[in-house]
């Protein structure tokens, strides 16, 4: 009797169960799109994101078992990935303007979730309209002399330390990427050194511990780790408030708007201004400078291509300043630093949902349902890109590049009106800072380093990179 109900009461369990784990696995489509079955239903794939170390790593295996179509659960939420141009193409026409929260709660933990990256669809898009041409075109030509300005004189710091010595290049890039972006879009806030360098120490210690806390989960409360990570993040929470007090006391006139102005003529609620205000600052704080870093790296792997850029540049604007990224003349330049944002990738993946049911590759998805754009997967796609891993700047010969290329070359986002507002800021930053300080040296790679990529929040190397220079006659 005793064995006759415990095998009901197992029977009966293990049918609940099969039928959960049935039902959440059960695309809301049409036809189910394949994809990976949950661990369980309140993590699903999270463990497994954890196992392969990133969900860049995770979304590779993913799209390689499964092809640019595939879903997984992101806790008990239904997640469909695209990866590939056609899909990017569709999707595009298809696009909300909204971001699943939960997929960025480590950026919100940071920036606050009044910034402009968690904003719904109408709201993001009156802000986007509101700041987006403080960093367009129009707007970026004035701010040429000052990223000339700050490449000179990392130059010039750099020319009087003794040729051969190690030098710390992350800490470098990262250090005019700062300079680069305060200088152009806040004001005079940061004008001292010491802000600099206190703003890139809080700010690191925060980062650092953002992606501690996506591997390790949260700190000990009251831990020394915990107690550290509080009082950075607060640091960095005063600053969207002391940056608006401070230009609101020092108004400054010029004949263009920069992003700290436009925030400020708006008359936004101050928790959104100062949101955003974080938001952009360090959105922009060190996407370049990491960006800047790993072309000087592949360059200095990659002498062949170092001597090519070089010879560009002198021909293009000798000892001048760098005026015009965009001119014919800097080709190669241009050639570099997008097959760097490729190899690196430095941003993987991107995300919305979607308010309304929708249709994708044949398939009706539910309204609510997160469709994530592997940007990244597509980047190291080897059909696409033939040897992948090789740093090759030729593939963006535009007499070279396949139109399924450039529909697959998506660094940016590719959706629409909240495509990465810094872009053509970032690019031209990037430029900049690659081209002077690739014609004062010759960069080194000092002998016995091993590189590896952490695929962060943005993907970074994994640890400090010693390079040694020698000065260009
Ligand atoms: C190498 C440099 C950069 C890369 C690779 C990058 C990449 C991205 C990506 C992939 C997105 C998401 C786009 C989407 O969801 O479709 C994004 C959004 C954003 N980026 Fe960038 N970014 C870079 C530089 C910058 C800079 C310099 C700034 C500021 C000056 C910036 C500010 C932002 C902001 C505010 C958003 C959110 C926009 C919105 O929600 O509408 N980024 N970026």
């Amino acid at each position: 009797m005793l064995f006759i109900s415990l095998f009901v009461i197992f029977a009966v369990i293990f049918l609940i169960a099969f039928q959960h784990i049935f039902s959440v696995s059960k695309s809301p489509g049409k036809e189910k799109i394949p994809g990976a079955r949950p661990s369980n239903s309140r993590d699903g794939n999270k463990p497994d994101i954890a196992a392969a170390g990133n969900i860049h790593n995770y979304l590779l295996d993913l799209h390689g078992k499964y092809g640019p179509l595939a879903s997984f659960w992101y806790g008990p939420k239904y997640v469909v990935s695209i990866a590939s141009p056609e899909l990017f193409m569709e999707h595009h026409v298809r696009m909300t303007s909204n971001r699943p929260p939960d997929m960025m709660e480590m950026l919100g933990i940071l920036f606050g979730s009044n910034a402009i990256q968690f904003a719904k669809t109408d709201d993001a898009i009156r802000r986007r309209e509101l700041y987006d041409h403080t960093l367009r075109h129009e707007t970026l030509t004035h701010f040429y002399p000052t990223f000339n300005k700050v490449a000179r004189e990392t130059v010039q710091a750099l020319s009087g330390i003794p040729e051969g010595t190690r030098i710390p290049l992350v800490h470098h890039c990262i250090d005019m990427s700062i300079k680069g972006i305060v200088r152009t879009c806040f004001g005079d806030y940061f004008k001292t050194e010491e802000a600099v360098d206190h703003l890139r120490e809080v700010w690191t210690a925060c980062w650092n511990e953002l992606e501690l806390l996506q591997i390790k989960g949260p700190p000990k409360p009251g831990s020394k780790r915990d107690k550290t990570f509080k009082k950075d993040l607060a640091s960095i929470k005063t600053l969207g408030p002391k940056m608006i007090q401070h230009r609101r006391d020092n108004p400054c006139f010029l004949e263009y708007q920069t992003f700290i102005d436009a925030l400020l003529e708006d008359e936004l609620p101050e928790e959104q201004m100062h949101d955003d205000c974080v938001g952009f600052l360090i959105g922009g704080l060190q996407t370049v400078g990491i960006w800047t870093f790993w072309a000087l790296y592949f360059l200095a792997s990659s002498p062949d291509c170092q001597e090519k850029l070089y010879l560009n540049v002198i021909e293009a604007v000798g000892q001048g300043d760098v005026e015009d990224m965009n001119h014919e003349d800097l080709r190669y330049v241009g050639q570099v630093i997008k097959e760097t944002l490729r190899l690196s990738v430095l941003s993987t993946y991107t995300c919305r949902y979607h308010d309304d049911d929708f249709e994708l590759a044949g398939h009706v998805l539910k309204a609510g349902t997160t469709t994530v754009h592997a940007i990244g997967v597509v980047m190291e796609d080897p059909v696409l890109w033939p040897d992948p891993s090789k740093f090759d700047p030729e593939r963006f010969d535009i007499h070279r590049m396949t139109a399924r290329q450039k529909r697959a070359f998506k660094p940016f986002g590719f959706a629409g009106q909240r495509t990465c507002p810094g872009q053509h800021f970032a690019k031209l930053e990037a430029a900049v800072f690659i081209a002077v300080l690739c014609r004062a040296f010759k960069f080194r790679l000092v002998k016995g380093q091993s590189v590896k990529k952490n695929y962060g929040l943005i993907t970074r190397p994994d640890c400090e990179v010693w390079v040694t220079l020698e000065k260009r006659k």
